[in-house]
C-alpha cells in the first residue's frame, strides 16, 4: 500500500479482488477472469470506496465481452462493470466533504466489478445508503428521467406506452410517466410481471406474449400514442411505430430482442408510418446526455426519499464476483422482475 491520505479505516486488506476482461471472447465466462491485486490507499483527491453492491447490464456486459458495444474503443485487459455503491474506506490528501464511512455512489466504465476502488473524488455521488435501490436509481434511474425529458419530451396528459415495462429500466419509466401526468401503458412478458407494473401506477398493463396488442390499441388507442418507449426491438419496435400519434414520439432506447442479428426488414420502410404523421423515431443513449445527469441523480434521489418513486429490486439473489456471469445470463433470458444487482460484501 502506499499514498498520502488523510483518513483510513484501521482493517483494510492487503489484497482485493476485480473482474477483468482479459481477451474478447463468445461468451462473457470465456472473456473474464477474477484477478487479485494489492490493495493501494488513494491518492491527492481520491477516495478508496468498499463497494457493496453493483450493478448488471446485461446486453451491455455480454456485448463488451465480444467486443460488440459499438461507441467503445477498448483493449483488454481492462476493467468492466459500471455503477457500483459502497463506503468510504480511505480518503485521500485534499479531500474535503467526505468522512470514514459516508455512502457513495459511482457509475464509470471499470468501477462495478471490483471489491474495492479507488476514484476520483468528485466523481462520487453522496447518497444516503448503500443500498441496491440507490444504486438502481444511479444510473438506470437517471437514464428513464433524462430520456422522458431530454428525448421523449413527455407532456402532461400525453399517452405513453413502454416495452419491458417491469424491468430495471422500465419500471422506473412507468412511475417517472405516471409522475409527469401521463396516460401509461405498460407492456411485461408474464402474469406477475403485469402484476407489479399495475402496482406502480400504470393505467394499463398488458401481457405482450398473450394479447393481440394491435387489435388492442386499435380499439382502445385509436389516435396513439404520443410516446411510444421501446427497449425490445423487433415485433415490438414496429408495433410502436404503427401506432405511434400525429406528432408522436417513438423512443429507441435498446433492442434487446433483436440485438445479434437484427431481422431483415420486410415491411414498409419506416418513413411511410412517420410523413403522414409528422411522427419521429428518437434514440436515447445515456452517456450522451451527461449534462442532465448530476441534476437528475439529485431529483431522483429526492423522490425516492420522499416517497414518489419506488424501486424494484429483482428478487434473485447474486453473491460475489464469481456470480456475475448468472446474473447477466438471468437478465438475458428476461427472467428478472425489476434491477438486477450483485451483493459484493
Ligand atoms: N439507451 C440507454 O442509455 C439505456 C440505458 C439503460 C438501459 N438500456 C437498455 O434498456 C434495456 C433494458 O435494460 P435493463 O438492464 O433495465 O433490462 P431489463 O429491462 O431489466 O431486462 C430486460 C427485460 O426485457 C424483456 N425482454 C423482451 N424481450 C427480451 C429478450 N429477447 N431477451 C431478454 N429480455 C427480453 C424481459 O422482460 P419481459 O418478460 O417483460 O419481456 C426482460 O426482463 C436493454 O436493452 C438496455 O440495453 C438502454
Amino acid at each position: 500500500m502506499h499514498g498520502a491520505v488523510i483518513a483510513r479505516e484501521p482493517a483494510l486488506p492487503a489484497r482485493y479482488r476485480r473482474l477483468v476482461l482479459q481477451r474478447f471472447a463468445e461468451t462473457f465466462v470465456e472473456a473474464t477472469q477474477i484477478v487479485a491485486s494489492p490493495l493501494s490507499l488513494p491518492g491527492p483527491g481520491e477516495l478508496l470506496v468498499r463497494n457493496h453492491w453493483a450493478g448488471v447490464n446485461g446486453v451491455f456486459d455480454d456485448r463488451l465481452a465480444r467486443n460488440r458495444v459499438e461507441y467503445l474503443d477498448i483493449h483488454p485487459p481492462c476493467d468492466i462493470g459500471i455503477e457500483c455503491v459502497g463506503e468510504v474506506v480511505a480518503i485521500g490528501e485534499g479531500v474535503t466533504g467526505f468522512q470514514l464511512g459516508d455512502a457513495v455512489a459511482t457509475t464509470r466504465l471499470g468501477n462495478g466489478y471490483r471489491e474495492y476502488l479507488c476514484t476520483p473524488a468528485d466523481r462520487a455521488i453522496p447518497i444516503a445508503a448503500a443500498t441496491p435501490e440507490i444504486l438502481t436509481l444511479i444510473p438506470t434511474g437517471i437514464s428513464a428521467l433524462v430520456a422522458l425529458e431530454q428525448v421523449a419530451e413527455l407532456r402532461p396528459g400525453e399517452r405513453i406506452v413502454i416495452s419491458a415495462a417491469a424491468g430495471g429500466l422500465g419500471h422506473l419509466l412507468v412511475q417517472l410517466a405516471r409522475l409527469k401526468g401521463a396516460h401509461v401503458v405498460g407492456l411485461a412478458g408474464t402474469a406477475e410481471k403485469c402484476a407489479a407494473v399495475a402496482s406502480l401506477g400504470a393505467h394499463q398493463v398488458f401481457n405482450y406474449r398473450e394479447a393481440d396488442l394491435d387489435a388492442i390499441f386499435r380499439q382502445a388507442y385509436p389516435q396513439g400514442f404520443d410516446v411510444a418507449y421501446d427497449t425490445v426491438g423487433g415485433p415490438i419496435f414496429d408495433l410502436f411505430l404503427e401506432h405511434v400519434a400525429v406528432r408522436g414520439r417513438v423512443i429507441c432506447s435498446g433492442y434487446t430482442a433483436d440485438i445479434e442479428r437484427p431481422e431483415p426488414v420486410t415491411r414498409p420502410r419506416i418513413y411511410t408510418k412517420l410523413y403522414w404523421k409528422a411522427a419521429s423515431v428518437r434514440g436515447f443513449m445515456n452517456p450522451l446526455f451527461s449534462e442532465h445527469h448530476a441534476d437528475a441523480a439529485r431529483r431522483l434521489l429526492q423522490m425516492y426519499a420522499d416517497g414518489s418513486l419506488r424501486v424494484l429490486v429483482d428478487a434473485r439473489e447474486f453473491r460475489g464476483l464469481e456470480a456475475v456471469p448468472q446474473a447477466i445470463e438471468h437478465l438475458l433470458a428476461g427472467r428478472n422482475l425489476g434491477k438486477v444487482v450483485v451483493r459484493l460484501t
